[in-house]
């Protein structure tokens, strides 16, 4: 199946309440234990960045399992970044800055020691944003995670994942899992794309549905 593009920034209104309020402790937290199986240092206190960080739910539980660091958070949607805003707990929210700015062209000062992405490279139009990105601001030996869905074989698939995993979930929800499972990349393809970025990460296909990618650059 051809990729079948979503579009890039979540910004409407409805669409961002139903994200925002949507229970992703599980896969969050998922996200969160697989990267403390690459990156093991609870007392890191240097800069991280979270690339489309969304209504900042991963980004918490981040700067939770990582008391010490400072993170800038970036999203281009401001809905999605009002809510991350005030979703937060005063005390973490010291830590975390929430840039306003879409990928390529937002303005980062840093470079960071973590850059991790959740749920972002098939938003992409052009995947290649996200790989450049991250060298772009990437410290010599960063640790780098991104986790993303996959593309299945065909839209009767993802119909069908979308029943087995999200059939109690809100209508919105439904088609924006629906519309990013078509719009995601293949594992062959997201290799590709890391040759061509010449970045020595691993991709391994960790669900049915999903992709972890990590390593050190
Ligand atoms: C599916 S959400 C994931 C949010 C969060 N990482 C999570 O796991 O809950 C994808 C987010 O990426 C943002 N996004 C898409 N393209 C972007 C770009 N080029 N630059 C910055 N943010 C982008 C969208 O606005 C959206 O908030």
């Amino acid at each position: 199946m051809q990729r079948i593009l979503e579009p890039e920034l979540m910004e409407d209104f409805e669409q961002v309440k139903a994200y925002a309020e949507a229970d992703f402790a599980e896969p969050h937290n998922d996200f969160i234990g697989r990267l403390q199986t690459v990156f093991a240092n609870p007392a890191f206190d240097g800069a991280v960045l979270d690339l489309g960080c969304g209504p900042g739910d991963v980004t918490k539980r981040f700067a939770s399992a990582f008391p010490l660091c400072r993170i800038d958070a970036v999203d281009g949607s401001k809905p999605m970044l009002d809510y991350a805003i005030n979703a937060i707990n005063a005390q973490i929210k010291q830590r975390i800055n929430f840039i306003h700015g879409r990928l390529p062209d937002v303005s980062l000062l840093n470079r960071y020691g973590v850059i991790y992405s959740n749920s972002l490279l098939h938003h992409l139009p052009d995947p290649a944003v996200l790989w450049q990105t991250i060298k772009k601001h990437a410290q010599s030996g960063a640790v780098v995670v991104v986790m993303d869905l996959l593309r299945p074989e065909s839209q009767e698939a993802a119909k069908n994942m979308v029943n087995t995993y999200a059939t109690n979930e809100p209508d919105i929800l439904q088609r924006d899992f629906y519309n990013s499972l078509l719009a995601a990349f293949t594992i062959n393809e997201i290799k590709e794309q890391l040759d061509a970025a010449g970045m020595p990460l691993m991709a391994s296909q960790i669900s049915d549905r999903h992709v972890f990618i990590s390593g050190t650059l």
